[in-house]
C-alpha cells in the first residue's frame, strides 16, 4: 500500500535525479533514452510523479507506460534485468532503509509486468527468457 509517511518527495527526486544519471551514461540504455528523450528535466519530473503516486500514492501521474513501452524496438529481459541492476544500485545508495527496499521490489514487479505487456504486444520478440529473472 502506498504510504505518505514512507519517504519525502526530496528523496523521491533524488533516486530518480540519480538513476537517469546513471542510464543516460549506460552503454546500452543510454542510447534508447537518448533517442526518445530530448527533454529530460520534464522526463525526470514525470518519474518523480510515478514514484510519487506508487510509494507515497500522491495519485500525480496520468500517464501510459504500458503502450509506451510497447512500442519501444528491440527491449529483451536481459535489457530490463540491466535497467533493474541499475535501479537497484542506485536505490541501495539512499539512507532510508524502508524506501529503498520498497522501491525495489515495485521495480522489480512492474518491470514483469512491463515485459509481460511487451512479449504480448511484440509476440516475434524472444520468449524464452521467464519472467522469474526479474522478479526479487
Ligand atoms: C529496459 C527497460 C526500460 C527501458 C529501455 C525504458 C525506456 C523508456 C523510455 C524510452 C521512455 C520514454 C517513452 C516516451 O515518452 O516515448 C520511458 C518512459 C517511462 N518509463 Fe521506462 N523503460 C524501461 C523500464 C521501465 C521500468 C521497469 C519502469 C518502472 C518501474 C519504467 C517506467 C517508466 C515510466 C513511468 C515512463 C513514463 C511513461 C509515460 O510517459 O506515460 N520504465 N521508458
Amino acid at each position: 500500500m502506498p504510504d505518505p509517511q514512507l519517504c519525502s518527495e526530496e528523496e523521491i527526486a533524488t533516486l530518480v535525479q540519480r538513476f537517469y544519471a546513471r542510464v543516460r551514461r549506460d552503454e546500452q540504455l543510454g542510447p534508447i533514452f537518448n533517442a526518445r528523450i530530448h527533454d529530460w528535466p520534464a522526463h525526470e519530473a514525470k518519474l518523480c510523479d510515478f514514484w510519487s503516486s506508487a510509494l507515497r500514492g500522491t495519485r500525480r501521474f496520468h500517464g501510459t507506460p504500458m503502450p509506451l513501452h510497447a512500442a519501444l524496438p528491440g527491449l529483451t529481459a536481459v535489457l530490463f534485468s540491466h535497467w533493474l541492476q541499475l535501479f537497484d544500485e542506485t536505490a541501495a545508495t539512499l539512507p532510508n532503509t524502508a524506501l529503498r527496499e520498497r522501491v525495489s521490489h515495485l521495480a522489480h514487479r512492474i518491470a514483469g509486468s512491463l515485459w509481460y505487456g511487451y512479449q504480448l504486444a511484440n509476440p516475434a520478440t524472444e520468449t524464452s527468457t521467464g519472467l522469474q529473472e526479474l522478479t526479487p
